[in-house]
């Protein structure tokens, strides 16, 4: 039986770890030639040589235009088409509004922000020479039920869902697809490099994310969630959800759509 993305090419940004890593092994699976685009170059071409045939590792800062343009042509060359980008890499940054100074906010805006912005325009003429193609925006819960101490991140993932929209309005005409998926847990990466020392990152993220809805999501590790994500993630990036589009799917264990009051009636 053919691969759910059997014959598709896709892009991963931040694709060297976590949630993207996570997702390109998914598409690899389904089929897809895969480019991991990253800044972490050793980490980056050793998952890539893990994949074999499926994967290749392109060095792509994402707040460089050129930089988007050089891998486009790239990829074009190579396999002749791009019919997924998925907009993944992205910083973090822990800080309440006094804490956050204005550099702090440009940088993750450059990444978080501008980086999907000139990843879209890069892909465009490519995906509407092909008749269509699909964008995810790998956004948060932060973008748009935030909490305390995430001003700045917080902000580009609201803005990067205002992105996703304006473009699949936009896009729709040429067949583009442009969705947001917004993920409560991630990998334990992102939040390592901004934690002080001494704190473990997966306990951190375990004790932040509360799963009180579903009780089988209980115990399961951080790593292990990231399986969940990169199947939503292969779900918008196929044929499957050609009827989706300007949409944001939560992957939260339900955290942000409704609360449970113990001492309402339950069944
Ligand atoms: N970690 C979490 O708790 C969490 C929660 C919700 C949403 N998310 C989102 O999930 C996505 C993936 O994050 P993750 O948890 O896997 O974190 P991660 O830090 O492990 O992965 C992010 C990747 O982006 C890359 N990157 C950073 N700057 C870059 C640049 N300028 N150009 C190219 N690549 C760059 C990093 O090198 C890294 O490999 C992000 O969009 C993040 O905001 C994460």
């Amino acid at each position: 039986m053919a691969g759910r993305l059997e014959g598709k090419v896709a892009i991963i940004t931040g694709a060297a770890r976590g949630t993207g890593e996570a997702t390109a092994r998914a598409f690899a699976r389904e089929g897809a030639k895969v480019w991991i685009a990253d800044v972490l170059q050793e980490l980056g071409e050793s998952v890539a040589k893990e994949l074999g045939e499926a994967a290749r590792f392109i060095h792509l800062d994402v707040t460089s235009e050129e930089k988007w343009s050089d891998a486009v042509h790239q990829i074009v060359e190579r396999d002749g088409r791009i019919d997924v980008l998925v907009n993944n890499a992205a910083l973090l940054h822990l800080g309440t509004l006094l804490e956050t100074r204005a550099d702090d906010f440009r940088r993750l805006n450059e990444v978080n922000q501008i980086g999907p912005f000139l990843g879209i325009r890069a892909v465009f003429e490519t995906m509407k020479a092909q008749g269509g193609g699909s964008i995810v925006n790998i956004a948060s819960v932060d973008g748009y039920l935030p909490k305390n101490g995430v001003m700045a991140y917080a902000s580009t993932k609201f803005a990067l869902r205002g992105l996703s929209k304006v473009a699949a309005v936009e896009l729709g005409q040429f067949g583009i697809r442009v969705n947001s998926v917004c993920p409560e847990a991630g990998g334990v990466g992102m939040v390592k490099s901004v934690l002080p020392e001494g704190i473990d990152p997966e306990a951190a993220l375990n004790s932040d994310f509360n799963w009180p809805i579903l009780h089988s999501q209980h115990g399961r590790g951080v790593e292990e969630r990231l399986d969940d994500i990169a199947y939503l993630v292969l779900y918008l990036a196929s044929d499957e959800s050609r009827s989706c589009t300007a949409a944001d799917f939560a992957i939260d264990g339900g955290h942000s759509g409704a609360r449970l009051m113990k001492a309402a009636p339950l069944p």
